[in-house]
């Protein structure tokens, strides 16, 4: 529950959390959507980076133009709405294209190469993704769906090796976690387009700046602000991001003093306790 919740209900018990709350006034929700702490609807509530902004009017959420459906405080990634590309001839033999990108450069965010699948589907389909790493260096991956010459009873529903479908890792992949399966619809009509409404989601990674924890620490801006918080390096890049100690339940970029901080929960009790360190 927020201290903000907390006001509206029983204003007469909050003045000491409000008091200590560093980000008092900040809307932490859109559309049902919980907005944690480092992330923000303003600059001035938000970590550098991490601010969003809420339509209300449409009732979504958006990083920039791109919309954010899930946020993961403690897993550290975001789920963000990703549109299909294609490039299909329509009923008039015209080439129909639609391209989707997006540029994580110079933001907290990171494709995740575990929570994705690169799949490309089609007869004549070539299709490649540019990673350009820290150090400026540019490594193009891709993969190529073919299908036999027109002979369209090659393709076999369920099978992603190269018959009108394939699939890779994201670069540097480690794992695969996709549940796609492929009809061989797909490859010849707009079946697949048309099930996902042109969308799919895109699981992407976060962190907090582009140091190791144990360099991290010693900053000013070390942001596992709570006292019972500990560091994780990033699997995915550098950066950090900060967990409750084991125990403590609670958002670990809050100082101590805010009640939504890492706490304890006492056992037996049907209610949070906070600890002063
Ligand atoms: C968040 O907002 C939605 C409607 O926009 C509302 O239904 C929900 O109760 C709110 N949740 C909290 C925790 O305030
Ligand atoms: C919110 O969404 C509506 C409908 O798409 C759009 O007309 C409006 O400009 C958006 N508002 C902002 C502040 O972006
Ligand atoms: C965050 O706020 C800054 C300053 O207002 C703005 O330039 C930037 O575009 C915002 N970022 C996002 C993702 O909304
Ligand atoms: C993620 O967002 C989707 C769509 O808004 C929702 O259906 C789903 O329950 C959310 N999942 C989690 C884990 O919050
Ligand atoms: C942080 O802790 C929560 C539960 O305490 C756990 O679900 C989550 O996976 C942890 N995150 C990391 C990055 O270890
Ligand atoms: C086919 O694609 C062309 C080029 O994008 C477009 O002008 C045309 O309207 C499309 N025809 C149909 C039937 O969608
Ligand atoms: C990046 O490219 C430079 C120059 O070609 C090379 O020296 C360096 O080893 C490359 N770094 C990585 C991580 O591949
Ligand atoms: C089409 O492919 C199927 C299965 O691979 C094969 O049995 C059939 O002979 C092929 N037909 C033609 C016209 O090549
Ligand atoms: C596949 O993933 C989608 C999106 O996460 C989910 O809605 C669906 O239930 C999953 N299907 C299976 C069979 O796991
Ligand atoms: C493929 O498309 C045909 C005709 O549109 C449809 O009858 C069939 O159910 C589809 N098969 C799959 C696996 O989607
Ligand atoms: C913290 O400050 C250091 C300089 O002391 C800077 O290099 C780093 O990028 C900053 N980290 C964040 C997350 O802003
Ligand atoms: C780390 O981040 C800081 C501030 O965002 C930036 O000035 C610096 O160049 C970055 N360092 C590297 C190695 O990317």
């Amino acid at each position: 529950m927020s201290p903000f919740h907390l006001l509206f209900v029983l204003p007469w018990l909050c003045i000491a959390v409000l008091a200590s709350d560093p980000l008092p006034s900040c809307e932490r929700n859109c559309s049902g959507i919980e907005i944690p702490y480092p992330f923000g609807l303003e600059p001035a509530c938000a970590l550098s980076g991490f601010n969003l902004t809420c339509n209300t009017t449409e009732g979504k959420l958006y990083s920039g133009n791109v919309e954010l459906l899930n946020i993961s405080l403690l897993e550290g990634w975001v789920r963000m709405r990703m549109d299909i590309s294609s490039y299909c001839y329509n009923d008039t033999l015209q080439l129909d294209e639609h391209d989707w990108s997006l540029d994580l450069r110079d933001t907290p965010y990171r494709l995740s190469n575990v929570g994705n699948m690169f799949t490309v589907i089609g007869c004549r389909t070539l299709a490649y993704v540019d990673n350009l790493d820290t150090a400026g260096n540019l490594t193009t991956t891709g993969c190529v769906a073919t299908c036999w010459q027109g002979n369209y009873s090659s393709l076999n529903d369920g099978d992603c090796f190269g018959i009108g479908c394939c699939q890779m890792n994201i670069p540097k992949g480690l794992h695969h976690r996709s549940n796609f399966t492929f009809s061989k619809n797909y490859s010849t009509s707009s079946a697949f387009n048309d099930y996902y409404g042109g969308q799919a989601p895109l699981r992407v990674d976060w962190a907090i700046g582009n140091e190791t924890c144990e360099v991290a620490r010693d900053k000013a801006n070390y942001s596992c602000m709570s006292t019972h918080s500990d560091c994780f390096n990033s699997l995915n890049g550098p950066g950090y991001i900060c967990n409750c100690s084991k125990g403590f339940y609670g958002n670990p970029y809050l100082k101590s003093d805010d009640s939504d901080s890492c706490q304890v929960f006492l056992e037996g009790e049907n209610c949070r306790v906070k600890l002063n360190n």
